[in-house]
């Protein structure tokens, strides 16, 4: 059986779980779901458990963190998974949400397909988090309670651009940052904040307020790298370079191309804009001399190939 499933980028950023069994996030997550970039995962029987990435067979901790997840869909680990990402892996373009999208899909497929909705979301959060928001397709939301529920928002007005300043992996992993931020003392003002973001950003994308929706997820995006260098004695996945990207953004919009810039685990920066300036905002990303992709929003998240 072969799947596919695509990235998703967060307009709203996650950051702290408040349980991690089950996995539920401190605060509401919202992003988008793109179409162009994501994982494609396939499953054959075997004689041992294999789990191969993009051509290479994972070993030591990564191999047993997909064994983990594997076991809670079956004991019967002779299969080999394979996974691509069209997205360079681990480099801060949330392949990791699209790989266990992908992965869960797969496991559900096979060994449980008369697993609830609402169940299978929250034993794909035991992967990845922000896996869960790649299940659906569009603006999705990923609620405290851990559910995920579309938000309605005018998807083919938008679309994203990725700056590719660096794509080697990230040498710090977002799950053990995020643990380190949640014993800072200024992480229940982040919580706070992040949670009136959310319902904000309800509002602005039932409004289709494209300002207030840029805005709010380049402040989402600032206040979560702020709270990693308090937490994290000054580390940043955030480098020059992205540093130069939000403020090239920022003259962007001072001339009247409205831009906005959000990033992860890592230094690359997500561009979201209006599909109707893209052959300006192409013109423009192009001077900053990075590859670029570009994508629209998916309509459908994690789906079988046929
Ligand atoms: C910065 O989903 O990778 O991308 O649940 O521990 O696997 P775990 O974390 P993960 O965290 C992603 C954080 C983020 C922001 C986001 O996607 O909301």
């Amino acid at each position: 059986m072969k799947v596919y499933a695509p990235i998703n980028i967060a307009l709203i950023k996650y950051w702290g779980k408040a349980s991690e069994d089950p996995v539920l996030p401190s605060t509401p997550s919202i992003s988008l779901t793109l179409e162009d970039l994501g994982s494609e995962t396939t499953l054959e029987t075997s004689d041992a458990f294999k789990f191969t990435l993009n051509g290479t067979p994972l070993q030591g901790e990564a191999l047993e963190k997909m064994r983990t997840f594997f076991r809670l869909f079956s004991s019967d680990e002779k299969v080999h998974i394979s996974s691509v990402n069209t997205a360079p892996t681990a480099a801060g373009v949330a392949s990791s949400a699209s790989g266990f999208a992908a992965f869960s899909l797969l496991l559900k497929e096979t060994y449980a397909p008369e697993l609830a909705f609402d169940a299978w979301v929250k034993q794909t959060a035991y992967g990845s988090g922000s896996a869960t928001r790649s299940l659906l397709g569009g603006a999705v939301m990923w609620h405290e309670n851990g559910q995920v529920s579309n938000v309605p928002f005018h998807a083919d007005h938008y679309q994203m651009a990725v700056v590719m300043i660096d794509t080697r992996p990230k040498k710090v992993s977002s799950r053990a940052q995020m643990k380190q931020s949640l014993t800072h003392p200024n992480f229940h003002d982040w919580q706070r904040r992040n949670r009136d973001r959310a319902e904000a950003m309800i509002q602005a994308m039932a409004a289709d307020d494209f300002n207030a929706i840029g805005t709010l997820m380049e402040s989402s995006t600032l206040d979560m790298h702020g709270l990693i260098a308090l937490s994290g004695g000054g580390f940043s996945y955030l480098t020059d370079a992205s540093m130069a990207v939000f403020n090239a953004l920022r003259d962007a919009r001072s001339q009247g191309l409205n831009m906005y810039g959000t990033a992860d685990a890592g230094p690359n920066i997500k561009v979201l804009f209006e599909t109707s300036h893209r052959d300006k905002v192409e013109t423009f990303l192009a001077t900053l001399g990075y590859p670029v992709v570009y994508s629209k929003i998916a309509l459908e998240g994690a789906r079988i190939c046929t």
